[in-house]
């Protein structure tokens, strides 16, 4: 969580306010920003969300920035990145955990090091700091030093006071680097920086970038050597990081979909040959993701099922060690996640590399941890997710999932119609959903719960649609399989209890079945599918497109759960408590 920015260039502190603005979906209960003034380190921090304007002037060309989502520590001012060494010449922001810290911070309190927070990451500028006392080494050699001591995860850029540039290392937490005209960026995401620069180079685990002078230079701190490193130029493009028109992030995202799932089509025919091959050598298949991305590993398992003889299961990444005995050199893990910094995912695949089981990743974020452990990445294409929730990402890991599974029963041409169709058809949905979902909203927005149920792939898209309604309403909700209600679900079911059925001409009976034994109990009906049925007390419209249902019937649903949010008083793109891309265990 949380996110860092550094900037080496002509009014770096304004520029590090700004960018930091788009990291803030990082984490946001606090944020702080060092700058160097001539020769001194000023520091800046306070609690809760960014102000419209940075509150404070600095004159400087270097500046580090962060923005927080609390693990150690409340959140407090003291708390707050950056984070100054007990000279007041070193400064640090970190995204991460460090595990040791503890043992670390006692050793320097020993010997009289100060320290004001209650946080992991005081420790780092600390530790510098000592090396280049004790040891006599210079600031590069003492950052080196200093995290070679460190256990658990960092993305961290230094500044010191006598030093005019950045030290930026990673290991485990993502940050990628900007090349811009005479300067140089550092940031835990790509979009802090594109309004300055399209050309990235993306730090591998325990790698280092030193930025001073005009120049960057890159090192391997495994092999303890200079590396070049290739920049790459980003896809993404403005507009994609920004709202435009759009009230917030979460609608515009939504709306984006009928592009995003074309773009998802878009795969390298040489890729999808590759991927083919891995999965028909496979004895058995494991979908893996956390929340929305293991929602559509369930989809995508059942879209196998549907269409191939391939054994396909979906698993939870932060449970898939559990299989230890099932995992081997014939297993094929297909990682799916958006921000390909996920920490349990990154586990469970690192778990399944060392059992020496092939991974195919579907991602959305390029240069991620995910996509450097890959055997085969086949990227989202679907720009920046900035919403806390995850809604495109959600349809283009569904529409990647069919692709692969029409491509291994060899009807690549006939389901890719059916997508392209099916989004064309999106574009008509969303404004139809949108009047009906508001409105619905304005009669749900009282609820204590509510329930979601779907057979199929409707019943990871029921587990979908709680996910977002709970998430960013705060209302209790939960998706289960149909022909599960009766087996312990319906004992909630009184007058009124909302219950939305995703139903679609292939489970209609069996799920309007469970929605009679619901609505006697006097069950509350939304229905969401091709034909109205009279249990319905309200009905939201969707087509039906065969193998793409699912992508279309969790438009209204989306919708029903930002409009929920609105009609709450809630900020849907900064959900309390949740951050995007989840590096903690
Ligand atoms: C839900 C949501 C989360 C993420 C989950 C995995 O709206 O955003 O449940 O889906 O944290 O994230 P990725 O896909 O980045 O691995």
């Amino acid at each position: 969580m949380c996110g860092i920015i550094g900037i080496l260039g002509e009014n770096s502190a304004v520029k590090a306010f700004n960018a930091l603005k788009k990291l803030d979906y990082r984490g946001y209960d606090s944020w702080g920003i060092a700058s160097k003034e001539k020769n001194e380190i000023t520091l800046f921090k306070q609690t809760g969300k960014l102000p419209e304007i940075l509150p404070v002037k600095f004159n400087s060309n270097v500046s580090i920035a962060h923005t927080r989502w609390a693990t150690h520590g409340s959140v407090t001012e003291f708390n707050a990145h950056p984070h100054i060494s007990s000279n007041k010449k070193i400064a640090a922001v970190h995204n991460g955990i460090i595990e040791n810290f503890e043992e670390l911070k006692e050793s320097l309190k020993e010997q009289n090091y100060e320290f004001y927070s209650e946080t992991d990451s005081e420790v780092i500028p600390n530790l510098v700091q000592f090396y280049m006392e004790f040891e006599k080494k210079d600031f590069i050699t003492a950052v080196i030093r200093a995290l070679s001591k460190l256990e658990g995860n960092y993305a961290v850029l230094f500044m010191h006071e006598d030093f005019n540039g950045i030290i930026a290392a990673k290991n485990g937490s993502p940050l990628v680097c900007g090349i811009g005209e005479n300067e140089f960026f550092f940031a835990s995401d790509v979009p802090a920086f594109l309004s300055h620069t399209k050309k990235a180079v993306y730090l591998n685990d325990l790698e280092l970038a030193v930025a001073s002078n005009n120049k960057i230079h890159f090192f391997d701190l495994k092999k303890n050597k200079e590396i070049q490193k290739e920049t790459k130029i980003i896809e993404w493009n403005l507009e994609q990081a920004e709202k435009g028109n759009y009230a917030h992030f979460m609608i515009k995202e939504i709306y984006e979909q009928p592009e995003t799932i074309k773009l998802a089509l878009e795969q390298p025919k040489e890729k999808i040959n590759e991927a083919i091959e891995l999965i028909n050598k496979a004895e058995t298949v494991f979908l893996i993701g956390c929340g929305t991305s293991f929602n559509a590993s369930l989809t995508g398992a059942y879209f196998f099922s549907e269409l191939t003889k391939i054994k396909a299961f979906a698993f939870n990444a932060s449970e898939f060690s559990a299989l230890k005995n099932s995992i081997n050199e014939k297993s094929l893990i297909i990682a799916l996640t958006q921000s390909g910094e996920t920490a349990d995912l990154i586990d469970a695949v690192k778990f399944a590399k060392e059992k020496k089981s092939k991974i195919i990743s579907i991602v959305n974020v390029m240069g991620s941890s995910i996509t450097q452990l890959s055997d085969l990445n086949l990227m989202m294409n679907a720009g920046p997710e900035i919403c806390v929730l995850s809604t495109k990402s959600f349809s283009s890991q569904l529409t990647i999932l069919l692709l692969l599974a029409s491509a291994v029963a060899g009807k690549t041409s006939e389901v890719k119609k059916i997508i392209l169709n099916a989004a064309n058809y999106i574009t008509e949905l969303i404004p139809i959903a949108e009047k009906k979902a508001e409105k619905i909203a304005e009669e749900l927005k009282n609820a204590e719960s509510i329930l979601v149920i779907g057979r199929k792939e409707f019943y990871p898209l029921a587990m979908e649609s709680a996910l977002k309604i709970k998430e960013v309403s705060y209302i209790h909700a939960e998706g289960y399989a149909g022909g599960e209600l009766k087996h312990g679900p319906i004992a909630l079911i009184e007058k009124d209890f909302p219950v939305i059925v995703l139903s679609s001409e292939k489970t209609r009976v069996n799920t309007l079945s469970n929605a009679h034994e619901i609505k006697s109990r006097g069950a509350k009906i939304i229905g969401i599918d091709s034909i109205e049925n009279k249990l319905f007390n309200e009905f939201i419209e969707v087509k039906e497109f065969s193998y793409a249902n699912a992508l279309v019937s969790i438009i209204p649903v989306q919708l029903l759960a930002y409009y929920l949010a609105l009609e709450k008083g809630f900020e849907p793109d900064k959900p309390r408590n949740l951050a995007k891309s989840v590096t903690v265990r």
